[in-house]
């Protein structure tokens, strides 16, 4: 399963890269405005990092519009991927982005039909936002579980990417369903390694071997 930062921060994904756990990172409009850079000198910062999967979201709401910015966007570097809302508009441009050679991520889905649709223009990532489902009384997680049974269904290469990550649960229900990625705000990724029996059992560790001989 790969694991992805949910951020524009170049100080997160390069603490995570560095430690060597990270497999890519997703941006939206929101994540990019909290820098408050340009949005194309922060990826090209983020990628010159050898992060492989970056996606970069158009804001253009018409299929031109999309066109225009997906095509400039891919251009930044080869590790970048179009991210696309899942709307009519953003369907046309997905297909005709993937038609290109584009990989595109459609984004903003809620629902089994929309994944659908996403993996039939040929999205290489479907992004289901399981947080915002449960903050409105819906279980997230069941969206994933009907997802990942419908690609397997038909073989669709799309792969599925958990969006909206709220906690470590969501990541390892979303590994148990056999989801591709899960992508997450750094403090989830912090807490996976986290324990506090690892770090009640090292300071055992360190206390006792302070009684060895030297
Ligand atoms: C996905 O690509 C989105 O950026 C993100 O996961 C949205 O999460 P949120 O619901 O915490 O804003």
């Amino acid at each position: 399963m790969k694991l992805f930062l949910d951020t524009a921060s170049v100080k997160e994904i390069r603490t995570m890269w560095e430690i060597g756990i990270l497999d890519g990172v997703t941006t939206n409009p929101s994540l990019v405005a909290k820098e408050g850079r340009k949005f194309e000198d922060l990826l090209r910062e983020i990628c010159a990092l050898g992060v492989p999967s970056v996606s970069a979201e158009v804001v253009g709401t018409t299929t031109d519009q999309m066109l225009v910015e997906g095509r400039r966007l891919r251009e930044i570097h080869p590790s970048i991927y179009v991210k696309t809302p899942m709307t009519p508009d953003g369907l046309r441009a997905t297909k005709i982005l993937a038609a290109e050679g584009t990989r595109v991520n459609m984004t903003l889905v809620f629902s089994a039909n929309q994944a659908l649709l996403a993996a039939k223009v040929g999205a290489a990532y479907v992004s289901p936002f399981i947080g915002r489902l449960d903050d409105q009384g819906q279980d997230g997680m069941e969206l994933i579980r009907e997802i990942v049974q419908i690609y397997r269904n038909y073989h669709f290469p799309t792969q599925v990417l958990v969006a909206s990550v709220r906690h470590p649960i969501h990541v390892m229900d979303a590994a148990k369903l056999g989801a591709d990625i899960a992508t997450m705000p750094y403090a989830v990724m912090e807490k996976l390694a986290q324990h506090p029996l690892t770090d009640i059992g090292l300071a055992r560790f360190l206390k006792d071997w302070e009684k060895v001989p030297k």
